[in-house]
């Protein structure tokens, strides 16, 4: 595994390779979930990169970029021994010379809504890391988990819109055995906080069983999911269109897909899961 720290050696390397690139976008801390998307990577591409840079512009509470959990020796001792060809790990500097440009790249409907509603800047920053990294790298294909589902819905649109040649790819949500999605966020749940944060995984659960009966009261079916959660500290709760994230409501029509997306905080720790309900 080749390690590249500046964005010049990041260009090169991709430009030697003449062979398709799979590319895995990380903020480090790795889990299975990561893993997951590596080995996806693998099985897809003659070459794997992932990047790991925890990016400050995405941070919208500067308290939880500081409580960012963080393990580089770890994450290179997976990676090393899951195969890539080479990681991504490019300092501050590197990637902000002059500071976080003012640069603002957005989506106005669906973007406003859900997670990024509560985290003010946040996709904006996603957005500009991620579009920057994929020049950087220039892979033929990129990797996005679908916990964080709205992520992965305005990368995809952020690719098509302006022409990266390149596919966009949504990896399935990995549980833990217990049903927490897994996120680098779990190690700073208490025994008693990760006991609580399994409503999650419930409510989701019980909203998809609940599906084909309430299909057609998306309104009571949303009232049925945020009873569930009432014992958490709920930022929102909510059935969507899981093409454009809009609020579902009255019937669901046949041909569209489902999802129903939920942000919590427990022990102050920000958890956020969702589970498609067709
Ligand atoms: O999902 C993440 O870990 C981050 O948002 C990403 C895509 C690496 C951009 O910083």
């Amino acid at each position: 595994m080749e390690i590249l720290k500046t964005k010049a050696a990041m260009r090169a390397w991709s430009a030697e390779q003449n062979a398709a690139i799979g590319f895995v976008p990380t903020m480090g801390y790795l889990h299975e979930g990561h893993l997951s998307l590596v080995e996806r990577a693998r099985a897809e591409n003659r070459k794997t990169v992932v990047s790991i840079f925890v990016n400050p512009a995405q941070f919208n509470d500067p308290k939880d970029f500081e409580k960012y959990p963080s393990d580089l020796e770890h994450d290179k001792a997976l990676l090393e021994k899951s195969g890539i060809d080479a990681l991504f790990l490019p300092a501050r500097e590197e990637v902000y010379p002059s500071g976080v440009p003012k640069l603002r790249l957005s989506y106005d409907a669906s973007m406003a809504r859900l997670c990024g509603k509560f985290r003010p800047g946040h996709f904006e920053g996603m957005l500009l890391i991620v579009h920057n990294l994929l020049m950087w790298v220039n892979p033929t294909r990129a990797y996005f988990g679908l916990k964080d589902y709205q992520q992965f819905v305005l990368v995809k649109s952020m690719a098509r819109d302006l022409e990266f040649p390149l596919e966009v790819i949504g990896c399935p949500l990995l549980r833990d055995a217990d049903g927490l999605a897994m996120s680098s966020r779990n190690v700073r749940l208490s025994p008693k906080g990760r006991a609580e944060a399994l409503a999650i995984s419930r409510a989701l659960k019980k909203t998809q069983a609940d599906f084909p009966r309430l299909k057609n009261n998306l309104a009571e079916l949303k009232a049925a999911f945020a009873t569930e959660l009432k014992p958490l500290s709920i930022e929102y709760a909510e059935i969507c269109d899981a093409d454009d994230l809009s609020e579902a409501t009255g019937r669901a029509e046949p041909t569209k897909q489902y999802i129903a997306a939920v942000a919590a905080t427990v022990d102050g720790v920000r958890l956020i899961d969702n589970i498609f309900l067709n």
